[in-house]
């Protein structure tokens, strides 16, 4: 802390609701901004409950947190309201007044579009063709709908001033790098940079402001639509290890493949990281299970984790060891 970026480093659903609910509560966050949009479901599973965040700022388990959702975003609105009342945190949120709103009829084109849903293979929410009427400048803002004025707020003043005194801010990135449409590869990829710099630009945070940017790994990769994905197992192969996973956000199937070093050094060096949080060692290795304590941890998992660190030349400060916020190694101790 005090001014952090969270990003993912593969092709989201890295974990980065689970990291960020632990940061909320473990650091007692100030103010979570996140940035992105509806096409991210963020999982957290908090008290025996689980919460599939598509708008909402995963740091709302921390009551005394201030929720900011950045100007970059795109909002969606029965969804943010629906998970205002769902997370209980109408008091607490806020939307920037120049955030970008999704309608109806931009999911609509996104799932019967050819080109998005075959060969892209898009969630179908919206988002591309909501920024593409952003990028036209005849997209509606945050500003002018009726039922978003209790929210809207400024949120690059607010988060600034936060930082100005000293409260620990959280930016919080959506989707993995290798999605990013600057840095992934064209046409496999969502509609906007998904990487460290773009996540400051759309909360209204510059870099000089910024003193970590930890970015999220699991420990083995997935991968939800179309697009190359190297090492790719088969579905039963898969399934065999314990990596078959099934998308919070659309239901889809994801792919899965081990561990690429190469593509996370990528991703250290772009998105200029300074830590690294490593998620779901416990798939791995399933004596990790529930582990908080790094001697608890096998040989075998802790040499994975030093050939993570010695890779992306950065420290591996927290290691998920189960779905449950506090399921966690934190080596900042
Ligand atoms: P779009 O972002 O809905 O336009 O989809 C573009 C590509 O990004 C598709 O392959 C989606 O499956 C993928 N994608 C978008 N958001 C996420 C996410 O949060 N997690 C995983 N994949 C995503
Ligand atoms: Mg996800």
């Amino acid at each position: 802390m005090p001014c952090t970026v969270v990003t993912g480093g593969f092709w989201g659903d890295e974990g980065k609701g689970k990291i960020i609910s632990y940061l909320a509560l473990n650091d007692q966050l100030d103010v979570c901004v996140r940035t992105g949009s509806v096409n991210a479901a963020h999982t957290v599973w908090y008290q025996g409950r689980r919460y599939a965040l598509h708008m909402v700022p995963a740091a709302f388990v921390h009551e005394k947190c201030r929720l900011l959702i950045g100007t970059g975003a795109n909002i969606n609105i029965p969804q943010f309201l629906k998970e205002v009342e769902e997370t209980n945190v109408k008091n607490r949120i806020g939307i920037d007044h120049q955030a970008s709103i999704i309608e109806e009829k931009h999911s609509i084109q996104d799932k019967t579009n050819a080109h998005l849903k075959g060969v892209v293979g898009t969630t179908g929410c919206g988002v591309g063709p909501a920024i593409e009427e952003r990028v036209r400048r005849s997209a509606k803002l945050a500003k002018s709908i009726p039922e978003l004025q209790a929210y809207v707020t400024d949120v690059s003043k607010e988060a600034n001033n936060a930082i100005n005194n000293g409260k620990k801010v959280l930016l919080e990135g959506t989707q993995g790098f290798m999605l990013s449409l600057f840095y992934g590869i064209p046409p496999y990829v969502t509609g906007r940079d998904t990487s460290a710099s773009a996540i400051c630009s759309e909360a209204g945070v510059g870099p000089t402001r910024i003193d970590n940017v930890l970015i999220v790994f699991k420990a083995f990769m997935t991968r939800v639509g179309a697009g190359p994905l190297p090492g790719e197992l088969t579905k039963e192969e898969a399934v065999k290890r314990g990596w078959f996973e099934i998308a919070a956000g659309t239901g889809r199937e994801r792919r899965s493949a081990p561990f690429n070093f190469e593509l996370a050094r990528k991703a250290v060096m772009i998105n200029g990281a300074t830590q690294v949080a490593v998620t779901k060692l416990d798939i791995l290795y399933p004596q990790c299970k529930g582990a908080k304590n790094y001697d608890e941890i096998p040989e075998e998992a802790k040499q994975f984790i030093k050939e993570i660190g010695k890779q992306a030349g950065i420290p591996v400060v927290l290691i998920g060891t189960g779905p449950e916020a506090l399921d966690i190694v934190d080596r900042r101790k």
